[in-house]
C-alpha cells in the first residue's frame, strides 16, 4: 500500500527543520530520512493489479511534495488534486463502480526554467502507485521513423507494468518540454512534425485503441504471430488511453509576451499590464495564448487543468539549499566525504550562494553553477591535501581562492 511516512519535524510539516531554522551558527545537514528516496520515475510503477491500494489525500500528497520543492503551492494543490482523482477513479473503475462519463483532468505545468516543474512530477512519482512513464517531446517525430512514435509511450506503459495490460491502461504519462512541440509563424524556426505529433497525441490523451507491439518492431510482430499460432497471444492485441491520465510539462518561454499582447489588444490598460509580474501573466494564459503560441486548439483542449509555476527569488533558493531535501549542499557533503572532508555550510554562505544564484536568472538551476564555480578548486585540490574540514561562510563564496590558499597554509 502507498502511505506517507510520518514527519519527524515536531510541528509535523516537513519545512519545519526545527533546528536548522532556529539559528545554530551552523547548518546541520539534514539528516536523511529513512524512507525511500524520490524515486527516478522509472522505479515508480511497481504495482500490480492484485495489490493497487491507495488510500493518500490531496493534502498528503501535498506534503509529501513539500519534503523537496520549495514554494510552487499551487501547482503542488493542483497535482495532489489530479493525482489522488485520478487514483479514486481507477479504484472505483477496478471495485467495478466505473464512472459512465469521466473526463480525464490531463494537466498542464507551466512556467519559467528551473523552478520545479519536472522536480516536482518526479518528486510524486515515488507516490504514484500505478505504472508511470516520463519522456521528454522532443523525442517524438511524427512518423516515427526518426524519432520514437508518440504510441511508444503507451507501450512503455505496458512494459512498466510488466506486461500487465489492465494495470497500464490506468497509468499515468508524463510528457516534459512539451513546449518544443509548438509551431511557430514559417521562419520561426520549429519544424512542422510539432503539429504532426500534436495530432498524433491528441488520440491518445482522449481515447485511443494502440496496438500492443509496434507496427515497427519486427520482431515483436514475429513473436505475435508465433504466439497466436500456439495458442498463446493476449486476450486483446491493443491497449485503450480512455483511462491514462497525461501530465504535461513545459517552459513555454515567451508566454509573458503572448499573453501580455493579447490583454493590450483587449483594451486593458497599457499601464494595468506593464505592471503584471511574469507569474500572473503565465497564470492569466488561455486557450487564445496557447493557439498563438503554436498549440493547437484541439491538443490545449485535452488538458483542461493548467497551473503556473512561480519564479524562485532569492529567499526562495535559500531554502532551496536549506530545506529541501534534495538540496545540492547534500551532494557536496557526500562528494567530500568521500574523500573524508567534512563540509560545513553557514547560512551566510548559503545565502550568498543563492544571491549569486539568482542572478544566472534560471531558477534553482543556478544553485549549481553558483556551487560549481566556487567548489571546483575545493574539488581538484582538497582529496590530495591534509584538510579534513572547512566550512562554508560568506567570504568563502565570495573568495574561494583566497580561502582556499588560507586552508591549505593552515
Ligand atoms: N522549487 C524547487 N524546490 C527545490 N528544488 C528545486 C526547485 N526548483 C528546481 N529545483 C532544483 O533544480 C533542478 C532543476 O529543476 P527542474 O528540473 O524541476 O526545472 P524545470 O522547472 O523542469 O525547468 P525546465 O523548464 O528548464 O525543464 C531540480 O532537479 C531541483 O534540484
Ligand atoms: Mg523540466
Amino acid at each position: 500500500m502507498t502511505r506517507l511516512r510520518k514527519q519527524s519535524s515536531s510541528s509535523g510539516h516537513p519545512d519545519a527543520l526545527g533546528p536548522v531554522t532556529r539559528g545554530p551558527k551552523i547548518i546541520a545537514p539534514i539528516p536523511p530520512r529513512p524512507t525511500t528516496p524520490t524515486a527516478p520515475e522509472t522505479d515508480s510503477s511497481r504495482a500490480t493489479s492484485a495489490t493497487f491500494s491507495f488510500s493518500l489525500r490531496p493534502q498528503e500528497v501535498a506534503r509529501h511534495l513539500d519534503r523537496f520543492v520549495i514554494g510552487q503551492a499551487e501547482a503542488k494543490k493542483v497535482l495532489s488534486v489530479a493525482l489522488c482523482d485520478h487514483f479514486q477513479h481507477v479504484r472505483l473503475t477496478r471495485e467495478g463502480k466505473p464512472a459512465r462519463f469521466y473526463q480525464k483532468q490531463n494537466v498542464l505545468l507551466l512556467g519559467p526554467t528551473g523552478v520545479g516543474k519536472t522536480h516536482l512530477v518526479r518528486s510524486a512519482a515515488d507516490l504514484i502507485g500505478v505504472p508511470f512513464v516520463k519522456a521528454d517531446a522532443t523525442r517524438f517525430s511524427e512518423t516515427g521513423y526518426v524519432g520514437a512514435d508518440v504510441d511508444d509511450l503507451v507501450r512503455d506503459l505496458i512494459r512498466r507494468a510488466g506486461g500487465d495490460i489492465r494495470q497500464a491502461e490506468h497509468g499515468i504519462i508524463y510528457l516534459d518540454e512539451a513546449d518544443k512541440l509548438a509551431t511557430r509563424e514559417a521562419g520561426a524556426g520549429r519544424d512542422v512534425s510539432g503539429r504532426g505529433v500534436q495530432t498524433n497525441l491528441l488520440k491518445l490523451m482522449e481515447d485511443a485503441d494502440v496496438p500492443i507491439v509496434s507496427p515497427n518492431d519486427v520482431t515483436g510482430q514475429l513473436q505475435g504471430a508465433m504466439a497466436t499460432m500456439r495458442g498463446g497471444a493476449p486476450a486483446s492485441d491493443t491497449i485503450n488511453t480512455r483511462h491514462i491520465l497525461f501530465i504535461v510539462s513545459g517552459a513555454f518561454a515567451g508566454m509573458e509576451q503572448v499573453v501580455r499582447r493579447r490583454l493590450t489588444a483587449a483594451g486593458d490598460t497599457s499601464a494595468r499590464v506593464a505592471s503584471l509580474t511574469g507569474a500572473q501573466l503565465l497564470s492569466a494564459a488561455g486557450t487564445a495564448d496557447f493557439v498563438a503560441f503554436g498549440f493547437e486548439p484541439e491538443f490545449i483542449g485535452r488538458l483542461p487543468v493548467r497551473v503556473a509555476c512561480h519564479g524562485l527569488n532569492t529567499e526562495d533558493l535559500y531554502n532551496v539549499l536549506l530545506k529541501s531535501e534534495s538540496s545540492l549542499i547534500r551532494q557536496y557533503e557526500r562528494a567530500f566525504s568521500a574523500y573524508g572532508i567534512r563540509v560545513k555550510f553557514k547560512a551566510s554562505g548559503l545565502r550568498r550562494l543563492a544571491q549569486i544564484a539568482t542572478s544566472e536568472n534560471i531558477g534553482a538551476r543556478g544553485l549549481m553553477t553558483a556551487c560549481e564555480r566556487v567548489f571546483r578548486d575545493f574539488k581538484f585540490q582538497l582529496p590530495s591535501a591534509a584538510v579534513k574540514e572547512f566550512t562554508v561562510t560568506r567570504q568563502l563564496v565570495d573568495d574561494p581562492a583566497g580561502e582556499l590558499r588560507a586552508l591549505l597554509k593552515r
